[in-house]
Parts: C-alpha cells; sequence; structure tokens
C-alpha cells in the first residue's frame, strides 16, 4: 500500500500564518503538522509515500526532505492550483500505478494514528474504507450515512439536514477502483472535484465502502482555533525531560520539555508545555500548554496556552492566553508607557487589545 499526503490547498483560514508558511508546516507541540503525518504513516508500515505540494512547494521540501529520517520514501507531486481532493489523486494517477493507497490530508492529526484503520483496511479489502467519527455540528462536515454492518450507504457534504453525524475524517483508503469513479464525476458547483463524489459514484456502483470508527480524537487543524486545540491535546503526552538549562530560582511543575541551550532565568513553567532549543526565558511565566519554538525569548512575560513559532519574542507583557505568535514577531509594551497602542499589524491578522 502506498500513501498519498496532501499537502497542498489554500489554507485561507489560517491567514495570516499562511502568508508566509503552508498550514502543513505550523508547528503543534514544536513539530510541523506534517511531520506528525508522515510519522504516523510509517508507524502504519506504509513507506512509498506520495506529497501532493501547491505554490509551498519548496518550502515543504525543505522541511520534509526525501524521507529518509521518517524511514519513507517521497515523491513530491506538484498540483497547479487547488482543484479538490479528486483532482490530487488524478494528478497522482502515475504514481500510485495500480497500488491501493492512504490517503491522509496534512493538516489533519489522529490521536491514536491510522495504523489500526490501515490494518482493518489490509484484511476487509472493501473497494474504499473511510475513518468517521461524531460530531456535534455534522453541518459543517462530509458525513457517511451508514448501516448497522458499517458498511457507507451514502455520503452528504456540508449538508443542512444531516441523516447521521459521523463526519469523514481525513484519512481514506482506497483500492484502484476509486480510479474508475473519479473518471466519472465532473467538478462540484464550487468548482473542486470532490473525493465524496467519487466515492459516492463507488457507491452507486455497488462498489462496498466501510466507515470505521476512531477510538479517540482527530483534529483538521484548518483554523486558529483547531490549531490551538490540538496542541494542548498533543501537550498532555509529554513527559519531563529538561535538557536546557534551569537555575535555582525557577520553578518548574507538572511535565515540561526544555530542550538543549535554551535558559530558564527566575521564571516559573507550569505544564504541560514545551521551550525549543535556544530560548531564554527570564523572570517569565509559561503555563499550560503552551508551545515555544526555538530561539524565542520570554522577558518579563507571562504566556499560556499559546504557540510561539521560532525566533519571536515577548517583553513586558503578560496574561497572553490561546494565542499563536508568528515567526520573529515582536510584542512588547511601549518603551515609554504612553498608555497607547502601537500596532504594526499584518494582513488578516487579529488582535484582542484591552482598551
Ligand atoms: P482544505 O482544508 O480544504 O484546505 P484549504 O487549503 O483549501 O483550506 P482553506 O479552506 O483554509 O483555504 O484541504 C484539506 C487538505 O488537503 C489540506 O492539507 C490542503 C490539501 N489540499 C490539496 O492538497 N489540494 C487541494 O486541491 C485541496 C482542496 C486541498
Amino acid at each position: 500500500m502506498k500513501a498519498l499526503v496532501l499537502a497542498g490547498g489554500m489554507g485561507t483560514r489560517l491567514r495570516p500564518l499562511t502568508h508566509s508558511m503552508p498550514k502543513q508546516l505550523v508547528p503543534l507541540a514544536n513539530k510541523p503538522v506534517l511531520c506528525h503525518a508522515l510519522e504516523d504513516i510509517a508507524r502504519a508500515g506504509v513507506t512509498d509515500v506520495g506529497i501532493i505540494v501547491g505554490d509551498w512547494h519548496k518550502e515543504i521540501e525543505e522541511a520534509v526532505g526525501d524521507g529518509g529520517r521518517f524511514g519513507l520514501r517521497i515523491t513530491y507531486l506538484p498540483q497547479e492550483a487547488p482543484f479538490g481532493l479528486a483532482h490530487c489523486v488524478l494528478v497522482a494517477r502515475e504514481f500510485l500505478a495500480d497500488d491501493d493507497f492512504l490517503m491522509y490530508l496534512g493538516d489533519n492529526v489522529f490521536a491514536d494514528g491510522v495504523h489500526a484503520l490501515a490494518d482493518a483496511f489490509r484484511r476487509d479489502r472493501p473497494a474504499a474504507q473511510v475513518a468517521v467519527t461524531a460530531v456535534d455540528s455534522p453541518q459543517e462536515y462530509g458525513v457517511a450515512v451508514t448501516a448497522p454492518d458499517g458498511r457507507v450507504l451514502g455520503l452528504q457534504e456540508k449538508p443542512r439536514e444531516p441523516r447521521s453525524d459521523l463526519a469523514v475524517t481525513g484519512a481514506y483508503f482506497f483500492t484502484p477502483e476509486i480510479h474508475d469513479a473519479i473518471a466519472r464525476i465532473r467538478p462540484s458547483t464550487r468548482g473542486e472535484w470532490e473525493i465524496t463524489d467519487a466515492i459516492q459514484a463507488l457507491i452507486d456502483r455497488g462498489g462496498e465502502v466501510r466507515a470505521v470508527r476512531l477510538s479517540d480524537w482527530w483534529k483538521d487543524t484548518g483554523r486558529v482555533e483547531d490549531i490551538l486545540d490540538c496542541n494542548q491535546l498533543l501537550l498532555d503526552h509529554v513527559t519531563t525531560s529538561v535538557r536546557g538549562s534551569v537555575d535555582a530560582a525557577s520553578t518548574v511543575l507538572g511535565p515540561v520539555v526544555v530542550e538543549p541551550g535554551a535558559r530558564i532565568i527566575r521564571s516559573h513553567l507550569r505544564g504541560p508545555l514545551i521551550i525549543g532549543a535556544g530560548c531564554v526565558i527570564e523572570d517569565s511565566y509559561v503555563g499550560p500548554y503552551s508551545a515555544v519554538g526555538a530561539n524565542c525569548a520570554l522577558t518579563d512575560a507571562g504566556i499560556s496556552h499559546s504557540i510561539m513559532l521560532q525566533d519571536a519574542t515577548v517583553t513586558d507583557v503578560n496574561g497572553i492566553h490561546r494565542s499563536v505568535i508568528g515567526r520573529s514577531a515582536r510584542v512588547g509594551a511601549p518603551v515609554n508607557g504612553t498608555g497607547r497602542h502601537r500596532l504594526v499589524v499584518g494582513d488578516h491578522t487579529e488582535l484582542e487589545v484591552v482598551a
């Protein structure tokens, strides 16, 4: 079985971060989302991986390389524009040849990973297998209507009147039958080649499509809120490892990772959290569910439930909560304490300022 990882797309819902990086490289627990996916694919026993890339081709290739460090063999497959998930399969047709494959959305995270799903697919080998989970607002998802034995009777894309609460998640398993199904569909009203239409076409021709329920959480990291939630869920698994320096005037509580070269000076760390390599945390508080990227600096600052990307700094500002601070961004108090706000705010940025 091969894997096809989708790492193109626009990432419009993740602006402004996606003005300068692809959403698949946004770090969660200090590791790009895409790397979580690739490690998971390796654990599922798949080694031959195609990655669909769009405009951020170069950045993704730089971050992931040839896949050797994941134990994978990676082929990059450029998609000229994000024409939809089924279009990605069309782009990958030659790479996939006549093999079965796992299609993995490069911005999705599965708590339990996909290995059990892969095992179920290898064992039963239906024409296609989707991974589903019950959600509170099925209107926002692709939804699977299933029989009691797990057979999928039909799919609905973001239905106004959902016939089920089972959302289709970002791990699909296909036999080569999917290619004929894709050949029978046309772009949807939003102009995309929808994978739900292709799977529906399979079902309409009598193909067996099975739904397997996830046993733990799953996150699509399409929006900032999702990124923060997913970061939190991943940090729940952190175990303490302090390889940087923590001075005697600092306190450490709960599971905490301090990477090599990081220095904690007169500060309070309350895990679960990760402090990246080379950070300097001085007279500051870093609270639960924070992931601080490499070479960040906090001085007289306080942060919790947040993500700082590499080289960012926070000085003299406390109470930063559920925030994402981009690479080399600088958050600080006015030097002369005028009480005014001086802002240099990039396109599509969101700020909440206490008046
Ligand atoms: P989406 O979540 O639809 O990604 P998007 O980039 O279109 O997001 P937004 O709505 O914020 O603009 O797609 C899921 C994953 O599939 C994501 O990793 C991007 C990838 N993808 C492709 O590689 N090619 C495509 O044509 C599409 C639609 C998505």
